[in-house]
């Protein structure tokens, strides 16, 4: 099986950081936020990746090259400009061929792995299988209908969802996917939907399976969700590299970077990137820094890139 990872995003939400750093390769508990899609699909035994790429394409090839050091063969495709998701897959159409590939969203970061989903699949021959987790309120996800092991029907963040069953954001493929996409049409919100393709692959009486998730799993792109993962991947402690410099009271939940200095009165729950200059007359809260920031008053809830 070949493994796509979508990492086009321009990672709006965390501006001005991913101006400067693409959100792929954002420092988690020190690592390429990329590197956790890595370690999951080599559990897999997924070793050759595409990386569907957009603007971002120069720093990602030159942070992750050819894969070796991560034991994966990565290639790269550009999406030429942003049109949903679907849209993007529709680039990795040559890399895949024929085989069966299992597409990984790039921000998405799961505690455990799926090694079972992905044997059922393959030993299933369905056209499809998608994680899905019960979540209390739905509606900014992909919500499907199932009806035991499949689905029967899924919408798009649907205002009044249907069921609780949120689409995880990984899914595996069939071949059978290249033919419904040339006849997919544009969402309400102007995108390539692969929540459309699925319900098209549902429509044309394909089998589409569902596999109940029961890890935790997050998505890294907002400052509170990037926080939250940082915050359980280092267990509530913290990272300090032996090469940054420090002089603050340092609580719960706080990652600073290689070379980076800090200077403040008290740091919590908040990453800083590797060789920032970071002085603040005050405490820092709840904040992603990195590049230079001098200030003087406290800093909460904040993400800054200053330099
Ligand atoms: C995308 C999918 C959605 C899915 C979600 C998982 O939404 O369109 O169906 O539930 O990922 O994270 P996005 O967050 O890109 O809008």
């Amino acid at each position: 099986m070949k493994g796509v990872i979508l990492a086009a995003g321009k990672g709006t939400r965390l501006f001005p950081v991913t101006y400067h750093i693409p959100k792929p390769l954002l420092p988690l508990a020190n690592r390429l936020t990329l590197e956790y899609a890595f370690d999951r699909l080599r559990e897999i035994d997924v070793r050759d990746i595409c990386i569907v790429v957009g603007e971002n394409e120069p720093q990602l090839k030159s942070a992750l090259g050819d894969g070796a050091r991560f034991g994966l063969r990565l290639s790269y495709v550009r999406q030429t400009h942003p049109q949903g998701l679907a849209h993007a897959v529709g680039f990795a159409k040559e890399f895949v061929g024929d085989e069966p590939f299992v597409l990984y969203l790039g921000d998405a970061i799961y505690s455990k792995g799926f090694q079972d989903h992905a044997r059922r699949f393959l030993e299933s021959g369905c056209a499809n299988l998608n994680l899905v987790q019960w979540v209390e309120d739905p509606r900014r996800y992909g919500v499907a209908n199932l009806d035991g092991e499949r689905i029967v029907k899924l919408v798009e963040k649907p205002k009044h969802p249907e069921s609780n069953w949120a689409m995880a954001g990984l899914y595996f493929f069939g071949p059978q996917i290249w033919d419904v996409l040339p006849d997919l049409q544009p969402s309400a919100r102007g995108e390539y939907e692969i929540t459309d393709t699925i319900q098209l692959l549902i429509d044309r009486g394909h089998t589409v399976l569902a596999g109940i998730y029961d890890g935790v799993w997050y998505d890294s792109g907002t400052l509170d969700s990037f926080l939250e993962v940082s915050r359980f991947l280092i267990n509530n402690g913290r990272i300090i590299d032996p090469t940054a410099r420090v002089k603050a009271e340092v609580g719960d939940a706080v990652v600073i970077g290689a070379g980076a200095t800090v200077e403040c009165t008290f740091i919590e729950d908040s990453v800083i990137l590797p060789g920032a200059r970071i002085k603040i007359e005050g405490e820092i809260q709840h904040c992603l820094l990195g590049g230079t920031v001098f200030s003087e008053d406290p800093l909460k809830d904040a993400i800054l890139y200053e330099g």
